[in-house]
């Protein structure tokens, strides 16, 4: 099974990057290997709305996103990591999501939707928020959603804690290690 993951966290070491870190172990501990893309060291600039996707479903901006395109048509699982910034997922998640234009043309308008493996396609999104405010995490699945209907993945889970702000303060937290390992598990089960 293919498993590609997105950090969308700029914290080195921080809630995002430690709860990712768990899923990983379980998809690894199940056999599969995992490809992360560090949003924030990537080089994605914001979708310019140039039309240039329109008609063939692939995007004219020559940056990291060609190798995310590459690795999304592919992918039998995908997890979205992102701390929630402004009631909403970090810039560096959007600015990729909203590159995703292209797959959007691909299925609505030229209606081929990214093919789905043996293994169907699934999701998986990671929330972490500093508030104990449900909007947060209301507003930022609404986008993943979209992200994630998008690209085809017709179903995904949702894994989020709230009212962790400090950096690696998830440790502290009683289950959330735990609940990150086993959805890592889960999400590669068929
Ligand atoms: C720019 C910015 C905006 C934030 N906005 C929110 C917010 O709207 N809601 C919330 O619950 N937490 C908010 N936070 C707190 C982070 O979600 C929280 O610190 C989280 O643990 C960061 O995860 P990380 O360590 O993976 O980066 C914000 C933090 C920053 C830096």
């Amino acid at each position: 099974m293919n498993v590609i993951a997105f950090l969308g966290s700029p914290r080195k070491e921080g809630n995002t990057e430690l709860l990712l870190k768990e899923v990983i172990r379980g998809v690894e501990d199940s056999g599969f290997s995992v490809q992360i893309f560090e949003l924030n060291s990537m080089s994605i600039k914001p979708c310019q709305d140039c039309g240039g996707c329109d008609e063939t479903g692939e995007c004219i901006l020559n940056d990291d996103m060609e190798g995310i395109h590459k690795a999304i048509r592919t992918a039998d699982r995908i997890i979205l990591a992102s701390p929630i910034f402004f009631f909403a997922l970090s810039a560096q998640t959007k600015a990729m999501i909203d590159r995703c234009q292209s797959f959007w043309c691909e299925k609505y308008l030229l209606k081929k939707p990214v093919p789905a493996g043996k293994a169907g396609r699934k999701g998986l999104l990671l929330l972490v928020g500093g508030m104990k405010k449900e909007k947060g995490v209301q507003c930022a699945e609404s986008c993943a959603t979209a992200f994630f209907r998008t690209i085809n993945v017709p179903e995904h889970s949702v894994l989020s804690f709230l009212g962790i702000d400090k950096k690696a303060e998830i440790l502290k937290h009683p289950t959330a290690l735990e609940d990150a390992y086993r959805e890592g598990r889960k999400l590669v089960t068929v």
